[in-house]
């Protein structure tokens, strides 16, 4: 007989496994829930340096594992969870994501027991049709007709790179076979877009010297007016206008730029016209803010990731379509050893990947389509409406207080602003690093910063408030927070 020990045992390893695993989780989400009475607010995890980390976990990689070894696979483990960021402390403001929730544990779970592979139908029949229901549901918001859907990539940059891979394919269908031979095509996006769109020009073969980037407003939005005008200049340079992306909810400002005027750009030049609405595109689930994406129907492909703004667990990211048999009209290549042909029905193809440039893929749609179940379109409007309430309430305060400057109106779930204390003297970008950095050491806060392009680089505080667990209680302690920490150091500075 040939045998292996090695997973001999698999039931009541597993059912070990997660007996050990479960009082920890519970305690690590425990520790970061203001309704908990364990609640310690900060359990956000101090900051240390990479060498600190790197001695806590010297290499132990060896010949033989440890298997069996309970003692050691705890105290793994408590290192972990302990030198990580607890991203369910609602004091996790840093970044567009927020912290995961109990179901999205649950949907990450079911995904790696299945672990299948959302490639073709036969191994995930389930999760297939999922993605398909999922897809069109979520395209049908924007696009509202019966030919649309989407597929999920690994993130809102791979999103926005297959947009620009599809509009290449369609537009230009000889660049399939011929690569970009006899074009110099162009791009053309705000001074403001997120560097995936240059990185998708660089990986196409386009370069980034083939981005025309165009000027914002105060407020972060294209100056789509400008946006003829190099188009036509591009043209006359020997460049073949290829896409235009424009953004729902702009990474620093999270500004929204004007659809349905780019849109009539992009139809009078016949440009692919994407809308990156990676971060600001889910307030299409809110009623009151659904307004911003006006416009956004006339587009021909749009990212939304509900990893950021609907705490789906990282990463999720649809790219959504007018109409769905455009992924494989773009992609799909024969590959008959993998794609055989059976699962299309009259409307669609089941065997996913065929519609993509990749093979294997997590199916992080099912993430999605659990969370929508789960919460229904009304529970996600919540939790958009309960992060813009949160967003207002912080500005009302800070702009009430001697010190604070907004750097421009507000329009997503971040707020950008300059800081000084009372009698500080030195520049922004100092004090806002000081005090970024200290919070951080306090395990209680872990807000970002990012420079100023539009003005003198000096840097300013871009904090998102994006987890439904925020309160006016936590926000007044977050801005006396910020106020003693400046205020301290510009003390030690006399
Ligand atoms: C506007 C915008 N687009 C794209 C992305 C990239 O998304 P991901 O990090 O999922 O690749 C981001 C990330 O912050 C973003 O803000």
């Amino acid at each position: 007989m040939i045998s292996s020990d090695l997973e001999s045992n698999r039931v009541e390893e597993l059912d070990e496994l997660l007996d050990l695993i479960k009082p920890k989780i519970l305690d690590f989400v425990q520790k970061s829930d203001p309704n908990s009475s364990n609640y310690e607010a900060d359990s956000l995890g101090r900051y240390n340096s990479p060498s600190f980390l790197k001695d806590q976990f010297a290499d132990e990689l060896k010949l033989e594992g440890i298997k069996g070894d309970t003692e050691k696979l705890n105290e793994f483990l408590d290192k972990v969870l302990k030198y990580s960021v607890n991203t369910w402390n609602p004091g996790f403001l840093d970044k567009l994501y927020a912290s995961n929730n109990p179901i999205g544990v649950i949907s990450d779970i079911i995904l790696s027991v299945l672990n299948t592979n959302s490639h073709v139908f036969t191994v995930s029949p389930v999760l297939s049709v999922l993605e398909n229901f999922v897809g069109k549901k979520y395209a049908k918001l924007f696009f509202k007709n019966d030919t649309c859907g989407g597929l999920t990539f690994s993130g809102g940059s791979w999103s926005n790179i297959t947009s620009l891979q599809i509009a290449r394919s369609l537009k230009f269908p000889k660049t399939k076979e011929f690569g970009n031979e006899g074009y110099k095509f162009a791009v053309y996006t705000s001074v403001h877009c997120h560097y995936s769109v240059v990185k998708a020009a660089q990986l196409l073969g386009l370069g980034s010297a083939n981005v025309f980037k165009v000027e914002v407003n105060k407020n972060g939005t294209m100056k789509y007016e400008e946006l003829p005008k190099i188009i036509e200049k591009s043209i006359e340079e020997g460049f073949t206008p290829l896409y235009i992306n424009a953004t729902a909810g702009t990474t620093v400002y999270g500004s929204y730029d004007n659809f349905t005027e780019i849109s009539k750009i992009a139809k009078k030049f016949d440009i692919w016209f994407h809308i990156d609405g990676s971060w600001g595109g889910n307030v299409i689930f809110s009623s009151k803010h659904s307004v911003k994406l006006e416009g956004s129907e006339l587009s021909d492909s749009i990212t939304v990731n509900p990893h950021k703004m609907l705490g789906v667990p990282t990463t999720c990211s649809f790219l959504l379509i007018p109409n769905v048999k455009d992924f494989q009209r773009a992609m799909s290549l024969s590959a008959p050893y993998l794609f055989h042909g059976r699962e299309i029905d009259e409307f669609e193809n089941f065997d996913l990947a065929d519609g993509t440039m990749g093979c294997g893929r997590r199916a992080d749609s099912f993430k999605f389509y659990l969370a929508w179940y789960y919460y229904g379109s009304k529970g996600f409007e919540e939790r958009v409406d309960h992060a813009f309430n949160i967003v207002e309430y912080f500005i009302d305060k800070i702009t009430k207080i001697d010190g604070f400057q907004l750097v421009n109106e507000s329009k997503c779930l971040q707020v950008c602003f300059f800081y000084k204390p009372k009698d500080y003297k030195g520049d922004f970008t100092t004090i806002t690093r000081y005090i970024s950095r200290e919070l951080h050491k306090d395990g209680k806060y872990l807000v970002d910063f990012s420079p100023n392009t539009d003005g003198d680089n000096q840097e300013f505080f871009r904090v998102v408030f994006n987890s439904p667990i925020l309160t006016d209680k936590i926000i007044d302690d977050l801005i006396t927070s910020i106020i003693v920490t400046g205020e301290q150091y510009a003390k030690s500075l006399d």
